[in-house]
């Protein structure tokens, strides 16, 4: 087989393991899955409604147009409907952004450590890239823009950034795009901006008029809770909507995504709720891990990157051993932030789960005896490119 050689480069993404697999090992009661910064609450009853009226015209194809959707997403964020391009997760439309704008002779610009993806289209188009650290996992802006160079076509900033959770304020992001050359694209990758306080928050897809090199990335997967079906959108200038429009699927939205999405955009009253749910028992999470002397990254976003370098087990066991006690998390040594794990703010009582199973490695000596052989089952989700 002749296989493009830039695959040597790449990893397959591996899912965590199943949950099911965890509770039998462990021999556990419940297991609380944070480690892929989902919902922990399913779709909004009205829009499980929606999809059951939906499945008898499932023989057709969907709307490749996106029309209905695209209709109410326009006029909720007051944007042009010519604006927006749907895709398969915001996933998709990262893949066809890299497809549209990088090559060989382009250079990607991205932060680090930041979502696996931006790494990937840069490697996949054989693409030069500089992944821009963030000093005390804070973006440096002016780092950002001194990385931007002749070649480069795409710069990514991630909006809270996963996985650290740092917010970029709408001025500093003006302040950016004011400094770009109009000829590179600026993504704004805001799949976690619904859970930002709506008073720290801009409406950045109306920019988009006055910056036609600014696009901004969303998704239905998180706050939503539709991750299962994958849908995201972009917002972008008509001349990049039209390039994506050309190298998409010509239904790459499937029907189902299509109704679900547009009914979660009649329910703002329900998103607004489940912003205050994420934020308070963020806070909530906080102030335990303040009480119990673990330090944690301040987020805007429904995850806490959390210090494990303090505990009663080395840190880059800490993932396995919270998995052992029912709590799935994201360790941060496979995602370029060694000392620290990723946890996703669950229901009230996985987020307990959480501290419980977090203040025991805490309270654990040094010489604490394994109950479990150990097979690290996190090291499925460890690949060094997660
Ligand atoms: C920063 C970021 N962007 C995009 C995505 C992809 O989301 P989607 O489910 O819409 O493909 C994720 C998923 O975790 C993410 O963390």
């Amino acid at each position: 087989m002749k296989l493009n050689p830039v695959l040597d480069k790449l990893a397959a993404y591996k899912a965590g393991p199943p949950l099911a697999e965890v509770a039998r090992r462990y021999q556990l009661a419940r297991v609380a899955q944070l480690s892929a910064n989902e919902s922990p609450w399913g779709p909004f009853p009205e829009v499980v409604e929606a999809m059951h009226a939906a499945l008898e015209g499932l023989n057709r194809y969907p709307d490749g147009g996106c029309d209905r959707l695209r209709g109410l997403l326009a006029d909720r964020l007051r944007v042009p409907a010519g604006h927006l391009v749907f895709g398969n997760g915001s996933c998709e439309l990262l893949m066809l952004l890299g497809e549209a704008l990088l090559g060989p002779e382009t250079h990607a610009v991205f932060p680090h450590p930041s979502f696996v993806m931006y790494r990937s289209i840069a490697v996949m188009r054989g693409a030069p890239y500089t992944s821009v650290p963030l000093p005390g996992l804070d973006y440096d802006l002016e780092a950002v823009a001194a990385a931007i160079g002749e070649r480069t076509s795409l710069v990514i900033i991630c909006n809270p950034n996963n996985p650290t959770g740092s917010y970029l304020e709408p001025d500093a992001l003006r302040n950016f795009l004011e400094r770009v050359p109009a000829d590179v694209v600026v993504a704004f990758d805001e799949a976690y901006g619904e859970f930002v306080s709506s008073s720290r928050r801009a409406e950045t897809a109306r920019w988009v008029s006055e910056y036609p090199n600014l696009v901004v990335l969303r998704t239905f997967s998180k706050i939503y809770g539709l991750a299962g079906l994958r849908v995201g959108y972009a917002v972008a200038d008509p001349k990049l909507v039209e390039a994506l429009d050309k190298i998409r699927q010509p239904f790459n939205v499937d029907s189902l995504a299509q109704v679900a999405a547009a009914r979660c955009l009649e329910l703002p009253e329900r998103v607004e709720e489940r912003r205050r749910l994420v934020a308070e028992e963020r806070a909530r999470l906080g102030a335990a891990l303040d009480r119990l002397g673990i330090a944690y990254h301040p987020s805007e976003a429904n995850f806490l990157l959390v210090d494990v370098t303090n505990l009663g087990v080395p840190g880059p066991e800490a993932a396995q051993a919270l998995l052992e006690r029912g709590v799935l998390t994201r360790s941060g040594y496979a995602m370029g932030c060694p000392g620290w794990i990723r946890v996703t703010i669950g229901t009230v009582e996985e987020n307990d789960l959480f501290l419980g199973a977090i203040a025991e490695l805490k309270e654990l000596g040094p010489t604490a005896v394994r109950t479990h052989p150990v097979k690290d089952l996190t090291a499925d989700v460890l690949s060094p490119e997660s």
